[in-house]
């Protein structure tokens, strides 16, 4: 594994192999890799013939009241899960190789950042937009590996690339859970032992939304208060529950085809997010 820090070399290595007809797919990821992202990498390497990995955390996509100072870094640990796995590239850029002084190539998150997390978390989905086309523009990749775990910046990609035309196919891959169900992500390393034990109530309360809709239920806030109601003593704060069409993100009222419920919520001060695709 290649590990590089420069965009000019990566972009000069990536075009060596583009022009001997080898196809490229590319992992953005933030780095402390868990399980989640290396079954992104397994089917990169899977549908294509050079995997890219990028770890940057990307600190315009953090408020200023967020985690950005203290979240997991750890490159030693992730360089060698990355071989383990026959990643051909780690994309390790500075901060500066991606936001030069004069950047201004902002990327306007569309209209499915109106919705669940966008209104949250202002600014957000603006700082992954834009950091997703500038390493696009570096790798330029045939194909872009992101997880539904996060559903919504998943989609707002989807749109970025229709939007702009540009070159490259978003595959969308499924939610990595632990045993228990609780969906992994970086920030769970954040929790307690106590807190963790209380994780697993997020999965479970969307487990029962599908329920709910499988034996006839069709208003969404009826479903939206059953998952309430599940998650009330068990987390510390309910951020949102939503029932959304998956196209746009926005909330539907009347389940009538296929949707996603999705959730927000804090346990002790660790925000974590959870989805699941409902098909009537
Ligand atoms: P990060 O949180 O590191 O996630 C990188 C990719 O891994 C994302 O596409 C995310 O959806 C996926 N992922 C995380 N947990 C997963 C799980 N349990 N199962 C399946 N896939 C999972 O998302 C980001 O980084 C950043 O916003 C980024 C896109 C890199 C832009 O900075």
């Amino acid at each position: 594994m290649q590990i590089i820090k420069s965009p000019k070399k990566l972009s000069l290595a990536l075009n060596h192999l583009r022009r001997k007809g080898k196809r490229i797919g590319f992992i953005p990821t933030m780095g402390a890799l868990h399980e989640g992202h290396l079954s992104l990498i397994r089917r990169a390497g899977r549908e294509n013939d050079v995997v890219v990995v990028s770890i940057f955390v990307n600190p315009i996509q953090f408020g200023p009241k967020e985690d950005f100072k203290h979240y997991p870094r750890n490159l030693k640990r992730d360089e060698k899960l990355l071989k383990r796995e026959n990643v051909d590239f780690l994309f390790a850029p500075s901060r500066t190789s991606i936001y030069p002084k004069r950047f201004r190539n902002f990327i306007n998150p569309g209209p499915v950042a109106r919705y669940l997390c966008g209104p949250k978390r202002p600014g957000h989905f603006r700082g992954v937009a834009t950091v997703v086309n500038r390493l696009f523009e570096m790798a330029k990749p045939d194909r872009a590996y992101f997880g539904q775990k996060d559903y919504q910046q998943a989609r707002i990609i989807e749109e970025m690339v229709r939007r702009l035309k540009l070159p490259v196919r978003i595959k969308i891959c499924p939610i990595i859970r632990e045993k228990d169900g609780f969906a992994m992500s970086s920030r769970n390393f954040y929790l307690s032992k106590k807190e963790r034990t209380l994780a697993p109530s997020l999965y479970r309360a969307l487990l029962l939304t599908k329920k709910l809709v499988r034996s006839g239920e069709h208003s969404s806030e009826k479903v939206k208060k059953a998952i309430r109601h599940r998650l009330i003593g068990r987390v510390t704060k309910i951020d949102y529950i939503e029932v959304i069409n998956p196209k746009t993100c926005a909330p539907v009222r009347l389940i009538r085809r296929p949707v996603l419920a999705a959730l927000a919520c804090f346990i002790g001060s660790t925000r974590l997010i959870d989805n699941l695709l409902i098909k009537r």
